[in-house]
């Protein structure tokens, strides 16, 4: 008995376990009702009285061995598990995945045009959206009686002392820069503009410009034409066609606007450009002196041109957004379609 109790001994001792159901199936041999161990229980029984002390303390010992060497193996395999556990996460990785934004198409399309002519030499120029009557109009060559003066086409915050008012162009911001630097100036001014018009699919009370100024000795009509030109085919391909129609502005003189050959249709006629092919996108001219005179400009050595387009409208032409509100209303929906040209 004590024999096998010894051997038994040396056998748990070196047992050993890969999975909890190796462990499972080592108490259910060594511990359970019917295991080795409790069999020899029974056997004890027939041990001799003299021997029983001994005996009895062996297969005690025997027992607690047995228990805590599979109580050991069981502890090691759930720290294994454990320990692979964390070396298979990775730490580094973002809990829940952000959600993550959109540029807004106003802006793309802003930055690429912004790109275009910065690479012609235009740098940015930036002015307030809250103006005076002087930057907005009055320097800008606009007649006393001007309908753009009135209330019913621009908003005013305050009309006395002085006129304060939202711009209504960006223009203003070519003023203030012919006031304050000397030519040669080549800027292009984005921003937002506001107009007292009635909200609809095809109007809205603020919209987005960039207006352009180049003044300089020597400044042509023909300059602004290619320009104009360079810009239209980098923005809407190599294949566009620009046309120049006479049109009137009070700051320049002469002054156009600039339609570009329809993008859809490539020209032919479609129902987007109404069957002749052109799209207008821009107005533009040569400065009229009387404004470079007004911001301290010497009209006599320096000519310039200005052009200014809405960025809304070069959208529509590049992502077909049919309708104004859709770029103000935040519609979640609207603007992930934007995902791809991120
Ligand atoms: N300021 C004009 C507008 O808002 C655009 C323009 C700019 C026209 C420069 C000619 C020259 O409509």
């Amino acid at each position: 008995m004590i024999e096998k109790i010894n051997q038994l001994k040396s056998r748990i001792a070196a047992l050993t376990a890969s999975s909890a159901e190796e462990v499972e199936q080592l108490r259910v041999q060594y511990l359970s009702k019917k295991g080795e161990i409790s069999l020899l229980f029974n056997d004890f029984r027939s041990v001799p009285a003299e021997s029983k002390r001994e005996v009895g303390q062996l297969l005690n010992e025997l027992k607690t061995l047995a228990t805590e060497r599979i109580a050991s193996l069981r502890q090691s395999l759930l720290d294994k598990e454990e320990a692979d556990f964390e070396t298979s996460l990775d730490l580094t990785r973002t809990a829940t995945p952000l959600p993550q934004g959109t540029r807004h198409p106003l802006s793309l399309v802003k930055a690429e045009m912004l790109d275009i002519f910065a690479r012609m030499g235009f740098t940015i120029a930036d002015g307030p959206e809250v103006e005076d009557d002087w930057h907005v109009f009055s320097s800008l060559n606009f007649a006393d009686d001007h309908p753009a003066r009135d209330m019913q086409d621009t908003f005013f915050i305050s009309r006395n002392p002085a006129d304060v008012l939202l711009r209504t162009h960006t223009s203003s911001v070519q003023t203030r820069t012919m006031e304050t630097a000397k030519p040669p100036i080549r800027i292009v001014c984005p921003g937002r503009v506001y107009r007292n018009e009635a909200i609809s699919a095809r109007a809205h009370c603020f919209f987005h410009q960039i207006e352009g100024l180049y003044i300089d000795k020597n400044v042509s009509f023909a300059d602004l034409r290619q320009v104009l030109l360079t810009f239209a085919r980098q923005m809407f391909g190599a294949e566009t066609r620009i046309r120049l129609r006479p049109s009137y502005f009070p700051f320049t003189e002469p002054s156009a606007e600039m339609d570009i050959s329809c993008n859809l249709c490539g020209g032919k006629g479609c129902g987007f450009c109404k069957h002749t092919g052109w799209v207008e996108i821009l107005g533009c001219g040569m400065v009229d002196p009387n404004v470079l005179e007004a911001c301290g400009i010497d009209s006599g050595t320096y000519t310039g041109y200005a052009f200014g387009m809405g960025i809304e409208r070069i959208t529509n032409l590049k992502y077909r957004v049919k309708d104004l509100r859709m770029f103000s209303e935040n519609d979640v929906r609207f603007l992930d379609e934007f995902v791809a040209a991120k």
